[in-house]
């Protein structure tokens, strides 16, 4: 139960386990005709891998792509992606197997699978996980540039420091230069300062991770319940560690004025212009070809080298849960930039197939 699928042509789903064999994705409908280009996948793969104040948990990340490509083109088939595990720790879970660490999911998950749960690193509902989705968005997103669509994802805030310019794309192209995927020089020193001053306490630090899409025309998208912005929403809501998203101003247009937030209409080179960002690039579930904007918050990493109150499950009974001696990011905002990227590849690939601007056969 729980499917863990996204898309309706073009269908990814999920599986594989924290610290099991392997973790990676499922593709079905994939057009046929892509040159896969392992190098971009490994590049995707690296760039999660490692952030600021990042794990010591250190995977090669060696992928394989098992079934779907025929030399060295997809096939049409269905696609099935590996990311091998090597680092495992399961010993540090078998410590902590009966008490829950707090704002993970440990404690609900026990209760959903009735104790049957793989509960070593969250099992399937972990950062680990997400590699699988990083290979996959990178093949989605190479469908997509030959579209004309670049998906770029920058860090924009880390606990206290914030980044609030407007980044042209060349800054977005050179953001994973910076440590904290940060477009900003100064604003990633203060976020860099943010995650070692969590990190020297014990602690672990929240961040917001933008994502910025430019080259969608307008008309891409279903309306209501199958919207761009909901199926993009829905998706990064689903990155571990999102506990919110927004599109355009996002909160901040319920303290605004429709003359001040409305994206006007203009004409450009006799072609129709949205002019600004406030809606985020969506209205009413379709783009209305200015660039989409969103942003997912993340909270601070819930395993923390400090010591928590939880309970033992056997003894029920309230204890101290001391985690010291396991390997966990400080910050996650850094290394779920690849993750924001491939989440909004894979959900727009699948609307430009519904569109009819991606088909069977991938032409260029
Ligand atoms: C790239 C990435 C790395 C993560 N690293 C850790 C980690 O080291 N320790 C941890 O407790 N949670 C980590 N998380 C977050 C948890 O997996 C997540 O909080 C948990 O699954 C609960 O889901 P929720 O917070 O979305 O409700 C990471 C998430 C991502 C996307």
């Amino acid at each position: 139960m729980g499917l863990n699928t996204l898309g309706r042509l073009i269908v990814f789903s999920f599986f594989g386990e924290s610290h099991g064999r392997l973790v990676g994705s499922l593709i079905q409908g994939f057009p046929a005709g892509l040159r896969v280009d392992g190098d971009r996948i490994r590049l995707s793969l690296s760039r999660r891998r490692a952030g600021y104040g990042s794990t010591a948990r250190v995977e090669e990340d060696s992928f394989e792509i098992l079934t779907g490509v025929f030399k060295g083109f997809t096939t049409g088939a269905p696609l099935l992606i590996v990311v091998w595990n090597t680092d495992i720790d399961p010993g540090f879970y078998e410590r902590i197997r009966s008490t829950p660490r707090p704002s993970h999911v440990d404690y609900p998950y026990r209760v959903r699978y009735g104790g049957f749960n793989d509960y070593r690193g969250g099992g399937f509902s972990s950062g680990r996980f997400t590699a699988g989705w990083v290979a996959a968005g990178s093949l989605a997103a190479q469908v997509l540039e030959r579209k004309g669509v670049r998906i770029y994802a920058h860090v924009t805030r880390i606990g206290r420091a914030s980044y609030r310019g407007e980044p042209s794309e060349d800054d977005l192209k050179r953001v994973y230069e910076s440590p904290v995927r940060c477009v900003d020089p100064d604003a990633s020193r203060m976020m860099m300062r943010e995650i070692d001053e969590a990190s020297r306490e014990g602690d672990s630090v929240g961040g917001v991770v933008e994502c910025r899409i430019y080259g969608v025309p307008p008309g891409v998208g279903d309306p209501l319940l199958e919207g761009l912005d909901v199926e993009l929403a829905r998706a990064a809501m689903s990155i571990p560690g999102v506990k919110g998203v927004e599109f355009g101003k996002g909160f901040e247009a319920s303290c605004m004025r429709g003359s001040v937030f409305n994206d006007e209409l203009t004409v450009r080179d006799a072609r129709v212009e949205v002019a600004g960002f406030s809606d985020g690039g969506v209205v009413g579930g379709v783009s209305t070809g200015s660039m989409i904007v969103f942003r997912a918050a993340f909270k601070p990493t819930p395993s923390i080298a400090r010591v928590q109150r939880t309970v033992n499950l056997e003894e029920m009974r309230s204890v101290n849960l001391d985690l010291s001696g396991g390997r966990f990011d400080i910050c996650i905002a850094p290394r779920a930039v690849p993750v924001v990227e491939a989440v909004s590849a894979m959900v727009l690939v699948d609307h430009y197939a519904r569109a009819g601007l991606v088909g069977r056969v991938v032409k260029d």
